[in-house]
């Protein structure tokens, strides 16, 4: 367990430096994240290099016992680089060009800034190669962030044409896997092949092959950006970490794919707003855990109120500190806060963080020194933990984007709402859940829950079938097995590739609007409102387990329940509300003897990490007033060193960590 802080010494005096790292010591800062946005300042002209001053602020911190990461400062090509090289700046689908200002202003496939970026990494590494405080490298800053994964300009265009001569091999592969026929749009040579420029329908009006393809090829360039990057840091400054800033929920980028090539993920938290509700950044958490299926460091954590122009309420006292707890609980060992001091000039003058303006030591400084007070204590219980789960959730960016281009529903049919449903409710019962893609092993969980496979192939059906006939329970969800993975709507009886497995077939679906039907429930005999779409289901060997209540398919099966093998396949055709979702997946977890603690009152979370049979509970109070939650077992609370039993109190923010006795 280590704290760490984004600090910006090219933002300070240098006479400020050593007052700094002593404050960072004194608050137990062990780690720093330099330099993401300082290329202006480590070449000022083209090929005038300048890395003394980073060195001298490496070693006044490593004065003070504190270690370096360092960052390629390749999201902010500084303005020489703009103007030398005029295709920097991205174009967007209207066929503007981003002007100079911000950050992220960089079109991948601008050969002049490619170019100049693989040098600068290269400078940078070579001269922190030996040296000792350097621990590892952070890639860039935030891939994808304000929209950059996308860029319409002809490069891009050209790029595209390439990837997709790649991947299609000849145009009437491309032409007849995307049926261009349709309105006339067959291709007669590559150049005629469009990026999804503006047209009058709107972004979403293209060909939904084409834009599937467009996001994967967006997402790719981001990829091989970052892999041209590892690839520099790993030969000219081996034997360091490197990882990147991942965005959690953020969906532009194939996080997969992206993290692939990092030793471990980190990531950017700022749970601003979320009150008692802690499922947006729990599953965050989980998703960032589940990239590479290990623990996880926090990069930028939330310290002061956030916002550009306005900002977010200050984080009350305590509640920088559960956030803290929060990411622990949930597998990051590494908490880096954003940023140490606010800073007095530029675009992020009200994203504060630890320090105000006036750089003087207050309450979040003195909260950051308790909270490392209690990372030495927690240590030797935490380290080498990890949290564990019975259930596993289902995350794919491919689903992801083929749901935004065709929601179906006017509110929205997103795969995400899916994750998120499902995801709180197990939450919400105190059970753990690891949030992992489709190339993951599923023989460790009990349950395996799918939001929409709207896309399918026979390979994930068959997997699915492994995994059923071998003892595991799967949910599939309404609107699985649509369509292909070209984004092409199947021409078998839905749901497709998943019809034998779950035992069904779909007569007919409807997109309805919000509480216009009902389903119930047969294990629990209720009947709850749904809402966006229902699928009509003929069962065909599956049990039917809910039937609809209103509306011409009153009486006809919404939920079935198929077994396979030693498993169960379950598909729910709809979309219920919360009570429907704790229902529903509390009977699954109590069927399978899915391990849990609670359920937790309202806003108080639950997380564990294990070692070995052993776990570490944590428990955390999100609300902002006291909260009360039934024990069972004496455990020793690590953070106050009490034992307790029966009822436990929970303050404000309150946090436990509790071992078992
Ligand atoms: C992101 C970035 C930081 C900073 C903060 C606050 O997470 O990585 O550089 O901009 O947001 O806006
Ligand atoms: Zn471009």
């Amino acid at each position: 367990m280590r704290l760490g802080v984004d600090y910006y010494p090219e933002h300070w005096p240098e006479e400020r430096w050593p007052t700094d790292a002593k404050l960072m010591r004194e608050a137990g800062i062990t780690v720093v994240r330099l330099a993401e946005f300082a290329w202006c300042r480590m070449e000022p002209r083209e090929d005038l290099f300048d890395f003394d001053w980073l060195r001298r602020a490496i070693d006044v911190l490593a004065a003070e016992g504190i270690q370096t990461i360092l960052c390629t400062p390749t999201p902010t090509p500084p303005a020489w680089l703009c103007e030398r090289y005029p295709d920097t700046l991205p174009m967007d689908w209207k066929g503007h060009v981003h002007g100079f200002g911000m950050r992220h202003h960089r079109c991948l496939n601008g050969m002049g800034y490619r170019e100049r970026s693989a040098i600068i990494c290269s400078k940078l590494a070579g001269a922190f190669a030996a040296c000792p405080h350097v621990i590892g490298w952070q890639t860039d800053n935030e891939f994808g962030c304000h929209g950059s994964t996308f860029c319409y300009c002809d490069n891009c265009a050209v790029a595209f044409r390439a990837w997709l001569k790649n991947k299609y091999g000849t145009l009437r592969d491309l032409n007849r896997v995307w049926g261009t026929v349709f309105w006339s749009q067959e291709y007669i040579s590559w150049e005629q092949v469009p990026l999804p420029r503006y047209t009058r329908g709107g972004w979403d009006s293209h060909s939904p092959s084409l834009l599937l393809d467009y996001r994967r090829f967006a997402s790719q360039q981001q990829v091989e950006f970052q892999a041209e990057q590892i690839g520099i840091l790993r030969s000219e400054s081996p034997g360091r970490f490197i990882t990147h800033n991942l965005m959690g929920l953020f969906n532009e980028i194939d996080y997969f794919q992206l993290g692939e090539q990092l030793d471990f993920v980190s990531w950017d938290n700022y749970p601003f707003g979320a009150g008692a509700n802690y499922i947006p950044a729990g599953l965050g958490h989980d998703v960032m855990r589940g990239i590479k299926q290990k623990n996880f460091w926090v990069m930028e954590q939330a310290s002061g109120p956030g916002g550009w122009n306005t900002f977010a309420p200050t984080p009350r006292p305590g509640q920088m500190r559960l956030w803290v707890y929060q990411a622990v609980g949930h597998g990051a060992d590494t908490i880096s806060f954003f940023r140490w001091r606010s800073c007095r000039w530029g675009t992020e003058q009200y994203w504060h963080g630890l320090l105000y303006h006036d750089g003087e030591p207050r309450r979040r400084y003195r909260e950051l020194q308790q909270i490392a007070a209690e990372f030495k204590k927690l240590s030797p219980h935490v380290d080498g933990t990890e949290p564990r789960a019975d259930v596993a959730i289902l995350n794919d960016y491919d689903q992801i984007w083929a749901m935004q281009i065709q929601p179906q529903a006017h509110d929205g049919l997103h795969f995400e709402k899916l994750m998120r449903a499902y995801y709180a409710a197990v939450k919400r019962l105190g059970a753990d859940a690891d949030v992992i893609g489709k190339h993951a092993d599923f023989s460790p969980y009990k349950l395996l829950i799918l939001p929409p496979m709207y896309l399918a192939d026979q390979a994930i059906a068959d997997k699915l079938r492994a995994y059923a006939e071998a003892g595991g329970t799967i949910v599939l969800s309404l609107r699985s097995g649509v369509k292909d993975m070209s984004n092409v709507v199947t021409d078998r009886r839905l749901p497709g590739v998943f019809a034998s497995l779950a035992g069904i077939k779909i007569d007919e679906y409807d997109a309805m609007p919000r509480d216009h039907n009902t389903v119930h429930l047969e294990t629990t005999g209720r009947d709850y409102p749904i809402q966006l779409m229902a699928d009509i289901i003929d069962p065909a060997g599956a049990a039917v387990a809910g039937t609809y209540g209103s509306d011409y398919y009153a009486g006809r099966a919404a939920i079935t329940a198929n077994s396979v093998g030693k498993g169960q396949v379950w598909y729910v055709g709809t979309v219920g509300d919360e009570r429907f979702y704790d229902d529903f997946v509390g009977a699954l977890l109590g069927k399978l003897g899915v391990d849990r603690v609670g359920p937790p009152p309202h806003g108080v979370e639950i997380v564990r990490r294990w070692r070995g049979s052993k776990p570490l509970t944590f428990v955390m109070n999100h609300n902002a007033i006291e909260a009360l939650m039934p024990l069972g077992a004496e455990c020793e609370d690590l953070l106050s060193g009490r034992r307790v039993s029966g009822q436990i109190e929970l303050e404000p923010y309150g946090v436990m960590i509790l071992e078992p006795r």
